[in-house]
């Protein structure tokens, strides 16, 4: 089945499509973030100006016709409103020109489950980290099947987190990938770490580590920040896999871009026996092919929403996104 994804939440605009299990295209235009952040009329003004040529690049890249397509997904949330907006309206256009079944799909799940689809895992538990989000996650049967969340931050995203971490240090461009740049040879200096059960939060860590620049070598400051950090993040993880008895684990979002957050984390895999996987960055980042996987898998199940019933919700939690 030829179906087309449409990513709008953040800085990213994403054309996906897939054919059954293949992913035939996948282009995506991202807002520059530089060291200002997002406006969110400004991303979603950037979105509205690329919104054409992405798609044409991806049925172009696809070698296919737009009329071929058979279903088309978006991202209904969570995200910045204005920007899931010109994301909704590209696939209701789409939809309505092609009169094809439309589903709007949660960010966070097509996350898991294009991970899922890369690693070959069933029912992992899954860790998503992103600038926005960091829950630990399994689907569960009852009372009707859908994405628990078995532990969450209280506070910021981990991503959230180093991106103003790389801000207040004058990092550019301001990103976690910055900061992990910075952290190489670093040595440890004592930060705060707050994990409580399979729950964590970031703020305490990130108002110390910034209280340190100035007084500490830089080098320091990054590399104690995200190791401090990911150690949180693993802690609850492997609490999380032995209250549950899992054996499977997989990291996804922007943040799982990270190779040291991958490293530690397969170490906590190997220690507990379990099998751990993740998606190329490519897929990690945010894209439109996810949210086409992830689409065509809820059309196939036969579910598809009007589209005048098609929305976009901010908070979108994913304990109530749809799954198949
Ligand atoms: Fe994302």
């Amino acid at each position: 089945m030829l179906v087309i994804g449409i990513e709008s939440s953040a800085h990213t605009f994403g054309v996906g499509i897939v054919d059954g299990e293949r992913i035939i295209a996948n282009e995506k235009s991202s807002y520059n973030v530089g060291t200002w952040g997002m406006i969110p009329s400004k991303v979603a003004e950037f979105h509205i100006s690329n919104a054409r040529a992405t798609l044409e690049r991806a049925v172009e890249r696809a070698g296919i016709d737009l009329e071929e397509i058979e279903g088309v997904g978006y991202t209904m949330g969570p995200g910045i409103g204005p920007c899931l907006q010109v994301g909704e309206l590209t696939a209701k256009t789409i939809a309505a020109k092609l009169n094809i079944d439309i589903v709007p799909v949660h960010h966070g799940i097509a996350h898991i489950e294009i991970a899922k689809k890369f690693a070959k895992l069933r029912d992992p538990i899954a860790l998503y980290v992103s600038g926005g989000n960091s829950q630990i996650l399994k689907l569960v049967e009852k009372p009707t099947k859908h994405y628990a969340v078995l532990g969450e931050t209280f506070d910021i995203g981990v991503g959230n987190m180093l991106d103003n971490f790389a801000r207040s240090i004058k990092l550019n461009p301001a990103w976690g990938s910055s900061v992990a740049k910075l952290a190489e040879g670093g040595k440890y200096i004592p930060l705060p770490y707050t994990v409580k059960g399979t729950d964590f939060a970031f703020t305490g860590l990130l108002t110390s580590a910034v209280e340190k620049i100035g007084k500490a070598d830089p080098k320091d400051i990054a590399f104690s920040l995200q190791e401090t950090a990911f150690s949180m993040l693993c802690e609850a993880t492997e609490r999380s896999l032995l209250l549950t008895n899992s054996r499977e684990l997989c990291v996804c979002g922007g943040v799982a871009q990270s190779k040291r957050l991958k490293e530690m984390l397969s170490d906590v895999a190997k220690e507990n026996g379990a099998r751990f996987g993740y998606a190329p960055d490519e897929f990690n980042a945010d894209n439109g092919a996810m949210i086409a996987y992830a689409a065509e898998k809820l059309i196939e199940k036969g579910i598809s929403v009007p589209v005048k019933k098609c929305g976009i919700e901010q908070k979108y939690r994913i304990d109530r996104g749809l799954v198949w």
